[in-house]
């Protein structure tokens, strides 16, 4: 135990010195992306919930610095979408200004825009949830931190639910509803429905116009869906397909200042189900909502995570409990290490698949999370270099291939990796700042030439790792 914490304590702070505490992108690269994605969407192709336009980061900036103290578990929707994973605290890895300057990242990249968060916003948020020890349920969250509310145009809106299979808007007058329910927040979604196929809804409220006046609509869904006003279809998606601006709809309508009745059908026949709908005064510029508020995201910054054929990905475990304490590297061509921050050298190399990291997510401290590979060589799997080594972190080169970097008294030991010809890694090992020859075990025969090489100062050794 004492170890673990050692170990991580030891791993933040050398983040910090290698990297400026300030640099949120990489910060959030390095402690974030492996589960919510470079890009904010969530890695996996969503399986991790998303931090860009997520709701979850607006208001109280507490509640955002709350989850990554202390991490999060149980069911919670995020963005419309439903999520029941875990996330690891972080509140032992992490000092403040770190949390600050990721918490800042996030809050402004990908088309969110929070305010600024000052790092005492991070102190004075340990200080209050000094005493909780288990990570957050979202339930808990929001009593303390509740979602700002999205104001809406809705009043008295209700929902009627009806079970069916149409590949176009069934004629829902004619079909007897399973329900009818009152959907106190104004805001029409599918979420509070319960139901994945083969249904349709039919929500029906009073549309409050701020003025007389021209109102233009926009509406796309997933499958079929039109929107109603004054008993006059104002747009229209018909048929099955993706909710997509291309299959999208818009329309202009005069309404009169005040109450104005809106009907909008829906039905979803399998699949995904999606319902945006949007509405401003013809116009003006700013769009308003009637479903849940998404936001725009910047497509600039859409850069892959997942394993890419030319990016070197990164696997960071803060889960306890585990042993050795390791950051795992998956290379394009399908050979991976793992470096032990705490023997302070590479202990395993494996080839194909890298880490099934969705197994860790789902099982909080089931202990060490185990290559995806059974072909699995020990590198090391002790300390070798002098009693006063010390891990100084890692930097990445602009292809995520990193270098790990550990000071042994005036010496500087510099171990970069990076992918070769197909089933190879390229090992450059470099001693500098002082006259030692430094010996470095290179592992078990057969991955490399010699079980060992002798550093001269200031002088690079390469070596190649062969494996099938
Ligand atoms: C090990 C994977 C993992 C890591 C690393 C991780 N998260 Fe999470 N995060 C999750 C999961 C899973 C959830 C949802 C938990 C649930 O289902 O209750 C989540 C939820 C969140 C949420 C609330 C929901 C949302 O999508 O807005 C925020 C905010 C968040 N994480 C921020 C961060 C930040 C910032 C970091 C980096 C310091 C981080 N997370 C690191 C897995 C992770």
């Amino acid at each position: 135990m004492i170890r673990y914490y050692f170990a991580s304590t030891l791993i933040s702070l050398s983040f910090v010195g290698v990297l400026h505490a300030q640099d949120g992108e990489q910060l959030y690269t390095l402690n974030c992306s492996a589960c919510h994605g470079v890009d904010g969407k969530g890695a996996n192709n969503g399986v991790f919930p998303p931090l860009a336009g997520s709701e979850w980061l607006e208001g109280n900036p507490k509640r955002a610095v709350s989850i990554v103290l202390k991490g999060l578990e149980g069911p919670i929707e995020v963005s419309g979408k439903p999520y029941n994973l875990a996330m690891p605290p972080h509140e032992a890895a992490m000092d403040d200004g770190t949390i600050a300057a990721i918490i800042n990242y996030v809050f402004n990249a990908w088309g969110n825009s929070s305010p600024k968060v000052a790092k005492d916003v991070i102190s004075v948020t340990r200080a209050e949830h000094e005493d909780r020890e288990s990570p957050w349920t979202a339930a808990d969250l929001l009593k303390i931190y509740p979602l700002p509310k999205q104001k809406t145009v809705l009043k008295d809106l209700t929902s009627r639910v009806y079970k069916g299979q149409w590949e176009k808007i069934p004629d829902f007058d004619k079909i007897q509803s399973e329900n009818v329910e009152e959907e106190q927040n104004g805001i029409v979604s599918l979420s509070l429905t319960g139901m994945k196929d083969n249904f349709g809804v039919v929500w029906e409220a009073s549309f409050v116009a701020p003025e007389d006046g021209s109102y233009e609509f926009y509406l796309q869904a997933d499958d079929g869906a039109r929107v109603i006003l004054n008993s006059k279809m104002v747009c229209e998606v018909d048929g099955l397909g993706p909710a997509t601006p291309d299959r999208s709809s818009t329309g202009k309508t005069d309404l009169t200042k005040g109450y104005n009745p809106i009907r909008i059908e829906y039905f979803e026949n399998n699949r995904n189900q999606d319902i945006e709908i949007r509405w401003k005064k013809a116009g003006t510029k700013q769009w308003d909502w009637l479903t849940k508020k998404k936001k725009a995201q910047n497509k600039a910054t859409n850069i892959p995570l997942t394993p890419s054929k030319d990016k070197t990905v990164i696997y960071r475990n803060f889960i306890e409990g585990t042993s050795p304490r390791a950051i795992g590297f998956g290379f394009p061509g399908g050979l991976n290490i793992a470096y032990s921050a705490d023997h302070l050298t590479p202990e395993l190399i494996w080839s194909g698949d890298f880490i099934d990291a969705g197994r860790h997510w789902t099982n909080r401290g089931q202990g060490n999370q185990p290559p995806s590979s059974k072909k699995v060589v020990t590198l090391a799997n002790s300390r070798y270099l002098p009693k006063e080594a010390r891990f100084k972190g890692y930097s990445l080169d602009p292809n995520g291939n990193p270098t790990f970097i550990v000071a042994i008294g005036n010496q500087t030991l510099r171990d970069s990796w990076k992918p070769g010809e197909t089933g190879t890694l390229i090992r450059t090992l470099t001693v500098s700042g002082g006259e030692s020859t430094l010996e470095i075990p290179l592992g078990e025969t057969g991955l490399t030439e010699s079980s060992s090489v002798t550093l001269l100062p200031d002088k690079s050794t390469d070596i190649t790792y062969t494996l099938k």
